[in-house]
């Protein structure tokens, strides 16, 4: 029987598509966002050999529904939407395709500080509506600014080289951190305050844990320099929403771009929507083309890797420290 593959979100990139049929397996596309008991009962129903988790949850009813599961794969890396614990007490890997879409989220994460900076969404939006701010208009440069990144794995350090033609400091909080690249313009900083209190700019790198939910409140907030930006393509989870709406609101922080939100989608009558000073889309940091391509390719190729008995590389399986791998 042909070994079948179940995708909660729309078909894979041609390429991955492609590549699976040639090795016998059946892709099954699903609705995005379908919602959790019909998604439940679909994979009772197809009793699927894998799962790769593009939208939307995987929850325990989910993992626990098809008695043929062998393997869950993330179609990108912020697994936090998935149960790996649940998934590790079946002895389930959860893949994740490490520093695939890395390049992509990161030119999104510079794309957004410099819509933050020069305001060019609100521009956009208010020059359509029959405006023209020419006289009013203010923005800030990037150049010679401080950064300031909270996680530099793949993607925090692939940011962190596209701002050095700008001569921008970098100032890197990462604890988890072994060793720190060599360059001239960037530094460790163990102090999270210290960070808030000294950066222009804050982007956040690092995976959603239950240590870090709300990492940015209130306190926080009040931290950071007058004026300064915060950009988000981590995980909404990371900022405490009501917070840095005030924050927004009173101009204690200058701005912030965000492609994450708590939740996803925000609601349409969010107060978020009503600030000038903000710019949103819709968790896209990793929509291209390109990174398309190879996350499909690894999720696919990780499959049938695990299928094979094959052993992957540890950073790529989400909960081998519950599988005790
Ligand atoms: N917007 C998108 O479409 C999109 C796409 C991919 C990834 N992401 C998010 O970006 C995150 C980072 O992705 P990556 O590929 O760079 O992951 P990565 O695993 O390569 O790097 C994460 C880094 O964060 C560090 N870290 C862990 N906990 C931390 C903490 N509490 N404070 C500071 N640093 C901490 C780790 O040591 C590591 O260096 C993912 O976890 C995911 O949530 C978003």
């Amino acid at each position: 029987m042909k070994r079948k593959i179940l995708l909660t979100g729309l078909a894979l990139a041609p390429e991955a598509m492609a590549h699976a049929a040639s090795q016998g397996v059946e892709v099954m596309p699903t609705t995005p966002y379908m919602p959790a008991d019909e998604m439940a009962a679909l994979i009772k129903a197809e009793q699927p050999d894998a799962i790769v988790v593009r939208t939307g949850k995987l929850t325990r009813e989910m993992i626990e529904a098809s008695a043929n599961l062998k393997v869950i794969a993330k179609h990108g890396v912020g697994f936090d939407t998935i149960d790996i614990k649940a998934a590790a007490e079946r002895g389930i890997p959860v893949t994740i395709a490490v520093g695939a879409n890395a390049q992509s989220v990161a030119e999104h994460a510079f794309a957004l500080m410099f819509s933050v900076a020069r305001q060019t969404a609100w521009l956009d939006a208010r020059v359509r509506a029959g405006h023209w701010d020419k006289a009013t208009a203010n923005g800030t440069e990037l150049f010679g600014k401080t950064l300031g990144l909270v996680g530099l794995g793949a993607i925090g350090g692939i940011l962190m080289d596209l701002v050095a033609p700008l001569r921008m400091a970098v100032k890197v909080y990462d604890p988890y951190l072994k060793e720190l690249p060599q360059r001239d313009n960037v530094s460790r900083e163990t102090d999270f305050d210290r960070l808030l209190e000294t950066c222009d700019i804050i982007s956040l790198h690092c995976p959603l844990t239950d240590a870090n939910r709300h990492l940015f409140s209130t306190e926080q907030f009040k931290r950071m320099r007058p004026g300064s930006l915060l950009i988000n393509t981590a995980r909404g989870e990371l900022i405490d929403t009501p917070a840095l709406v005030e924050a927004l609101k009173s101009g204690q922080i200058g701005g912030a771009g965000l492609d994450t939100f708590n939740p996803e989608p925000p609601p349409a009558d969010s107060p978020l929507w009503s600030l000038p000073n903000l710019v949103g889309t819709p968790h896209v940091g990793a929509n291209t083309t390109e990174s398309r391509d190879r996350v499909g390719m690894v999720a696919v190729q990780q499959i049938l890797d695990v299928w094979a008995g094959k052993a992957l590389d540890p950073r790529c399986i989400a909960n081998r420290q519950l599988l005790g791998s």
